[in-house]
């Protein structure tokens, strides 16, 4: 039981920035073998830092998906763990402008790439000792944005989540889901240097006024990684500071004025 991950060999995709690198520091200091899959040229050497093992992989290419899954396999190191935080965020582009090549990208990246990694190390994890499977959706998928492609694919990742959980459930593996709220990694800080997203705005509108660490995201998904979850599965868990259960509260003012009015 608890946290200990001692021996146990987990794969992170899209672990050299953000929640993915978080989360594979997080799994490493509980004391897995950590593989980090992404596509940034400077993987190795980001792994390597971290006491981590770095492979380069575009997820959006299921062959490749595939091959390093039977490469660990064979090597003896077969992931029971698999995080999939590979992703990219969208432009907020009406449905007349937003180009079929960005929508079809977006869709490949998080809803093929999410179900390639879990077809491929899943499918091994059920044939052998079971394991655990941590999707990652967005609060985006689960209420309206301006997000035409982006909001759909994490939605199809919440809904594969659950899909898979039934399916492997009675051979030993869990498969979970969290959806963040914003949270503040380097793909958060390019969406406010474009002005695409005002970070006052986001804070405001979070129940606990302020934005998600990745750290946060992180420990959530090691829980759900661990035996102390052993009994979730199929679950859809935000993290999100209270984005959802606060932004509502725009229609009747807002908690910022409600704490102002308490003052
Ligand atoms: P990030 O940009 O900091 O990190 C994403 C990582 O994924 C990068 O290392 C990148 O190279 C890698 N990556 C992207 N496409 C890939 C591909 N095709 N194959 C392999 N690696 C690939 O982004 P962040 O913010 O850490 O996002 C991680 C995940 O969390 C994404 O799925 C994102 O959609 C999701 N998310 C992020 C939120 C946020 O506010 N930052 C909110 C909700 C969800």
């Amino acid at each position: 039981m608890e946290l200990g991950l001692g021996g146990r060999v987990a794969l992170v995709t899209g672990g050299a920035s953000g929640i993915g690198l978080a989360c594979a520091e997080r799994l490493r200091g509980a004391g897995a073998e950590v593989v980090i899959a992404d596509r940034n040229a400077a993987v190795k050497s980001i792994a390597d830092g971290r006491g981590c093992r770095g492979v380069s992989l575009d997820v959006a290419d299921e062959q490749a998906v595939e091959a390093i899954a039977a490469d660990l396999a064979q090597s003896g190191a077969m992931p029971t763990i698999l995080v999939t935080c590979a992703g990219v965020l969208q432009r907020t582009l009406p449905p007349e402008t937003l180009s079929w090549s960005e929508w079809d990208m977006v869709q490949r990246i998080h809803v093929r790439g999410t179900y390639a990694c879990c077809r491929a190390f899943g499918s091994r994890m059920a044939a052998a000792a079971g394991g655990a499977i941590v999707t990652v959706s967005s609060v985006a998928g689960l209420r309206s944005a301006p997000l035409h492609s982006y909001g759909p694919a994490k939605a199809a990742v919440a809904a594969m989540t659950q899909n898979l959980a039934a399916e492997w459930g009675r051979r030993g593996v869990r498969v979970n889901c969290v959806a963040p709220g914003f949270t503040h990694t380097p793909a958060l800080e390019r969406g406010f240097e474009t002005h695409t997203l005002t970070r006052d705005r986001l804070e405001t509108l979070s129940a606990l006024g302020r934005l998600v660490r990745p750290d946060e995201i992180a420990a959530a998904i090691l829980y759900l990684a661990s035996d102390m979850a052993s009994a979730v599965t199929g679950a859809v868990l935000p993290v999100d500071a209270g984005l959802l259960a606060g932004s509502d509260w725009e229609a009747y003012g807002g908690i910022e004025a409600r704490m102002e009015a308490a003052r």
